[in-house]
């Protein structure tokens, strides 16, 4: 049983679609690096929906060609299989790059450093080379990791961070802080409209639940469906902010479509602090699982806490999440709300 990857669905859709009744796509050629991953191919499906053309590639390291089958149809949708750490010129031109390409799952940090820090340095410049080439606007999709072991709560983009470079998560934060910085780079020497989307914990269907990816709330998920022992790190207290995925497609879009944000980075994510102990218990709770908890040493450099401060993506965005974590979550076992 695989719960966690229903088909697409027209409320997710019409969601994030009336959260971007006043942006227009339409007309627009994008680029979508990481297309066929878990927001890529949600971020593709809506593009194609406000009458884009849409350019997905992928080299499937952690996305799944299935994510995007269903557009594979559609005249306006072409995807190539490319590895977007090496050049690619789509010959055509593009008005809108959204560099999504790269492993995120913590558990891919020990087998895959090399790719992840390739994806978010040299495929972030190459993905700022075709933006230039085409005039193209870029939208890199950085992350809450930037922060690090972060110090203040809620966290607001103006906060620095506090990283460990030789740490086993140093690939994944220190390759996404180089990406906003070669994005700025751009940005201020080429005049490139360059925004940065900070996102905080974001789940919802097309995540993977298989052990190679195991991302926190589908590795729950699966285990409570199997009625197999929940793992947690360390005494479960640490907390994390999820946002559900129509809310974070809806705010990446708007970060893309308002006017007037040309290097600047938003934090992107839900407000809303949950323990993982809590979470595994909501969980517990929605699937009726007969699951126990189990406990397991906390990883390295874990951070102890995530909160995003969104003051900025409401002032500029005119975004908030709507969707709270109990129904995201039902609505990701694919029950309705
Ligand atoms: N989902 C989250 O909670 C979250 C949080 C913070 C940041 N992000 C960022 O958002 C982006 C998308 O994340 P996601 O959750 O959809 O992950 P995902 O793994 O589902 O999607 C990433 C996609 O990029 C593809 N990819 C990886 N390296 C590539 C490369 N070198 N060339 C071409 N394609 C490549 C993968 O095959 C996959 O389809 C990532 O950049 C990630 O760092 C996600």
């Amino acid at each position: 049983m695989n719960k966690t990857n229903p088909p697409s669905s027209n409320f997710e859709i019409q969601r994030i679609l009336t959260g971007l009744s006043d942006i227009s796509f339409n007309e627009h050629t994008i680029l979508v690096t990481g297309g066929s991953g878990f927001l890529g191919s949600w971020m593709c499906e809506v593009l194609l929906q406000k009458g884009a053309e849409v350019i997905c590639l992928d080299n499937y390291a952690s996305g799944r060609p299935d994510n995007t089958d269903h557009l594979k149809n559609h005249p306006k949708f072409t995807r190539i299989v490319h590895d977007i750490s090496k050049p690619y010129d789509p010959g055509r031109k593009v008005d809108l790059v959204c560099h999504l390409a790269s492993r995120a799952s913590p558990l891919e940090f020990d087998h895959y450093p090399i790719q992840i820090l390739k994806s978010n340095t040299l495929g972030t410049m190459n993905a700022l080379g075709i933006a230039r080439k085409y005039e193209a606007m870029l939208l890199f999709t950085s992350t809450s990791e930037i922060y690090g072991e972060a110090a203040i709560f809620p966290t607001p983009e103006t906060y620095r961070g506090n990283v460990n470079t030789l740490g086993i998560r140093g690939c994944y934060d220190e390759a996404k802080r180089a990406g906003e910085a070669f994005c700025m780079a751009y940005h201020r020497q080429h005049g490139l409209d360059v925004r940065i989307a900070r996102i905080f914990n974001t789940y919802g269907p097309r995540m993977r639940s298989d052990g190679h990816y195991g991302r926190v709330i589908p590795r729950f998920i699966d285990q409570a469906v199997h009625d197999a022992p929940i793992t947690i790190f360390g005494d479960g207290k640490q907390t994390r902010s999820f946002c559900y995925v129509t809310d974070q497609i809806t705010g990446l879009l708007r970060l893309a479509g308002v006017p007037g944000l040309a290097g600047e980075a938003v934090n992107i994510g839900n407000p809303v602090e949950w323990t993982i102990l809590d979470l595994a218990k909501l969980i517990i709770e929605l699937t009726g699982s007969d699951s126990e908890l189990s406990y397991l040493p906390m990883p390295p450099d874990d951070p102890t806490r995530r909160m995003p401060d969104i003051i900025k993506a409401k002032e500029k965005l005119g975004w908030e999440p709507e969707i709270k974590l109990r129904d995201g979550l039902k609505r990701m076992m694919n029950e309705e709300i």
